[in-house]
């Protein structure tokens, strides 16, 4: 279907398999487990010589839609849906990689990504070097024999820092690795990972393809093989697997995914132009600002800049907190991509658990806020953060 139909087509026609009630809407199909016509059958079934649903552990006709939808968004051949993000990486790692082998991962990545390569896949005999978003020298300097996956996110959580995915396409192939990116930021509506060299993409989809706060999930994507005979082995056996109730609400949520996203990635833009005139700002992080350090490549690799704007506060934690603290209508929460705009302090939040020194390395400082845009009106959200200010 994807190479007929454009994108906003897909959003809305990919993975459609009516029931035999003809349904408009996606059916939610809330089952544990299908039934077979025999026992003939249902050894068939689960020894896979026959095509058919059998438990929805690993298999559901509406995860499968949400996994036809999404792929067919991302230009993936396949894609598996997990409980949440964290399991769409945990997922990919464990089944696609072995004890003994090495990852190299970025520095700027989210706090618990941080955390499951530091504290827990090294129990499993799996080594993480971290290196900079942005130094393409430093991710090439980090390569060993046994290096199997570069792991980036770009544009970065919280700083916003782009990652040139061509370039490090190159370093991953000359190693023998996968290049895997956590496309949470921008969505297949901003940036499609796999056409820029790319081999697996890592979504949250508790973010913007749900959109309204409401469900977590995940999902790996990629070649056929990869996913398929890695990743959904994995799944199928290990069970982090998305619940049919929260597959339907993410593929509805997909149906507005773009509109959703120039909407916040608007108000983003006004809101990041608003905060650089501000004598209390230390500094802006937003793709498009021209200011922005990788303004260019960002431009190159992305449609729009995104819904999410962070700075720093002149003053340190206590003019940070008292910023967030003097907040009536922002939501002081850590998930972003929900239409209603959140704002958090990431050095005590997100990244909190993460020692000191990475988050000094990562540049997280005591004074910086981030801000996920939603889709209230750009004035009152201005007005919001004003009051912290004076
Ligand atoms: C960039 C990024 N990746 C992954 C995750 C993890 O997603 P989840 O909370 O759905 O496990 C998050 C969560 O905030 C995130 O911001």
């Amino acid at each position: 279907m994807s190479d007929q139909f454009e994108l906003d087509t897909l959003a809305l026609r990919a993975g459609v398999h009516r029931s035999q009630f003809n349904e408009n809407s996606e059916a939610i199909f809330l089952t544990s487990s299908f039934v077979f016509d025999n026992a003939a059958q249902a050894a068939a079934r689960f020894s896979g010589a026959e095509a058919g649903y059998v438990y929805s552990r690993f298999s559901n006709p509406t995860v499968t839609a949400f996994q036809e939808r999404l792929a067919a968004l991302e230009g993936a051949e396949a894609c598996v849906a997990t409980a949440s993000g964290m399991a769409a990486i945990l997922a990919a790692v464990m089944g696609l990689l072995k004890g003994g082998d090495h990852i190299i991962a970025s520095r700027s990545i989210f706090g618990a990504s941080v955390q499951l390569f530091t504290n827990i896949l090294p129990k499993f005999g799996l080594e993480t070097t971290f290196v900079s978003a942005t130094e393409v020298s430093e991710w090439q300097a980090a390569v060993r024999p046994n290096t199997r996956l570069l792991f980036l996110e770009t544009p970065s959580n919280p700083l916003t820092e782009i990652s040139d995915i061509p370039a490090l396409s190159r370093v991953a192939k000359q190693a023998g690795a996968w290049l895997a990116v956590d496309n949470c930021f921008c969505t297949p509506i901003l940036q499609r990972p796999l056409e820029l060299g790319a081999d697996i993409i890592i979504h949250s989809a508790t973010k913007y393809p749900d959109g309204q706060g409401r469900v977590l999930g995940g999902a790996v994507l990629g070649p056929r093989e990869l996913i398929m005979e890695g990743v959904f082995s994995f799944l199928r056996t290990a069970g982090p697997s998305l619940s049919p109730f929260n597959a339907w609400v993410i593929l509805k949520g997909l149906e507005t995914l773009r509109i959703r996203m120039e909407a916040h990635c608007r108000g983003a833009l006004e809101l990041a132009r608003w905060l650089e005139t501000l004598p209390q700002v230390a500094r802006v992080y937003y793709p498009w600002l021209p200011s922005h350090p990788q303004h260019e490549l960002a431009r190159r690799q992305q449609k729009q800049g995104g819904g999410i704007v962070s700075f720093d506060v002149k003053g340190g934690r206590d003019a940070a907190w008292r910023m967030v603290d003097a907040t009536r209508m922002i939501s002081i929460t850590a998930n972003l991509g929900d239409v209603k705009s959140t704002i958090t302090h990431p050095a005590t939040t997100t990244h909190g658990r993460i020692s000191a020194e990475a988050r000094a390395a990562a540049g997280i400082g005591e004074g910086l806020l981030r801000v996920a845009m939603g889709l209230e009106s750009i004035e009152d959200v201005k007005r919001d953060l004003a009051r912290g200010l004076t």
